[in-house]
């Protein structure tokens, strides 16, 4: 019975915030992020459709009016130009209207020429579609990813040398291709290389005992919930927030650092005392953190043998 009331106090703590920071049940008019994330979705709707083999003329007619509908509505809210979405609508558009205009089709009753386009310069055209063949990474290049997937390991106790703070940003920059649903890019994450704000934040995590003391770096990757709008986004933050811890762990990696997933399986209590220790916005769900630094020559992981391949793959069938 007690941990039924546990459960249930966790359950609805989780349903508390979802419905005060999510996009649940508001109107994208008013809202920037929901805006910004309703215009993401159109425009990469429209992306997709010019990305496909068999893209004809004039199809995507729905998708390019919802898009060219939001980066009003986005303007009439006075956001800038230059915003992500905003670049990603022109894009896509700018690219329309290449399609069109090299297969001579005229598209002025769908795309007038007054749509505020910014300068739709071929760099920015290129970025809605991109070439990725069979030639898009080396025979080296595979095997280099296929060895670094393989060599990932958790790694708890680290080096002596110092941590470049530019090196850290492009260990973030590295992982920035993370997938995401429909590109929304919910996922941020906090970093300190301050050993205070690493004690501190550590202090709420129960799975750094024995190592935590000794560490040089700390990322706390979050997902903000005020792009999920639907019930059934309810648990989004989780995959795509997983998603970018995995790509910032294989982008440490390949930096040369050694570094550990922490979990956040918390209550919501320590969820609370984390927020109230550290700068973590409350729009944000916590994912997890991730220990960080260098490696020494003496660096070891534990062996975590893992099971056969048959234990994890199974062959799909249809049950009928
Ligand atoms: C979400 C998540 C949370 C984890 N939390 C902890 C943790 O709190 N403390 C820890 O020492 N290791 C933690 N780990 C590391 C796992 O123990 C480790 O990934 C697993 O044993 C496999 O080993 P490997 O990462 O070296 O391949 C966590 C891993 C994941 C994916």
């Amino acid at each position: 019975m007690k941990r039924s009331i546990i459960l249930l106090a966790d359950y609805m703590n989780d349903l508390r915030r979802f419905k005060r920071h999510s996009a649940f049940g508001k109107t994208a008019g008013t809202v920037p992020a929901l805006l910004e994330a309703r215009l993401m979705i159109a425009a990469h709707g429209l992306e997709k459709a010019l990305s496909f083999r068999g893209f004809e003329p004039r199809r995507a007619k729905a998708k390019l009016a919802n898009t060219l509908k939001l980066m009003g509505q986005h303007r009439r809210l006075g956001l800038p130009e230059d915003a992500t979405a905003m670049r990603m609508a022109q894009d896509a558009v700018a690219n329309y209207r290449r399609v069109h205009d090299e297969a001579g089709i005229d598209i002025s009753d769908l795309l007038p020429e007054t749509d505020g386009l910014d300068d739709p310069a071929t760099a920015e055209i290129a970025r809605s579609v991109r070439q990725v063949g069979p030639d898009a990474l080396t025979a080296d290049e595979r095997a280099a990813l296929i060895k670094g997937l393989n060599t990932r390991a958790s790694i708890r106790e680290y080096g002596e040398d110092p941590i470049d703070p530019e090196t850290v940003r492009q260990v973030v920059r590295d992982s920035l291709a993370t997938p995401s649903v429909c590109n929304r890019q919910g996922f941020r994450v906090h970093a300190t290389l301050d050993p205070k704000v690493i004690r501190t934040a550590l202090g709420h995590q129960n799975g750094n005992s024995g190592f935590g003391d000794r560490v040089p770096g700390l990322f706390i990757v979050t997902c903000s919930m005020t792009i999920f709008s639907t019930s059934s986004e309810r648990n989004q933050a989780f995959v795509d927030g997983g998603l970018f811890s995995m790509s910032l762990m294989l982008s440490l990696h390949a930096h040369g650092f050694g570094a550990c997933p922490l979990n956040w399986s918390a209550s919501y209590r320590q969820d609370n005392a984390l927020r109230a220790a550290v700068s973590i916005p409350d729009d944000e769900v916590v994912i997890m953190m991730i220990s960080f630094g260098p490696l020494a020559e003496d660096t070891k992981a534990a062996g975590s043998r893992r099971y056969a391949l048959d234990h994890v793959l199974k062959d799909l069938e249809a049950r009928t």
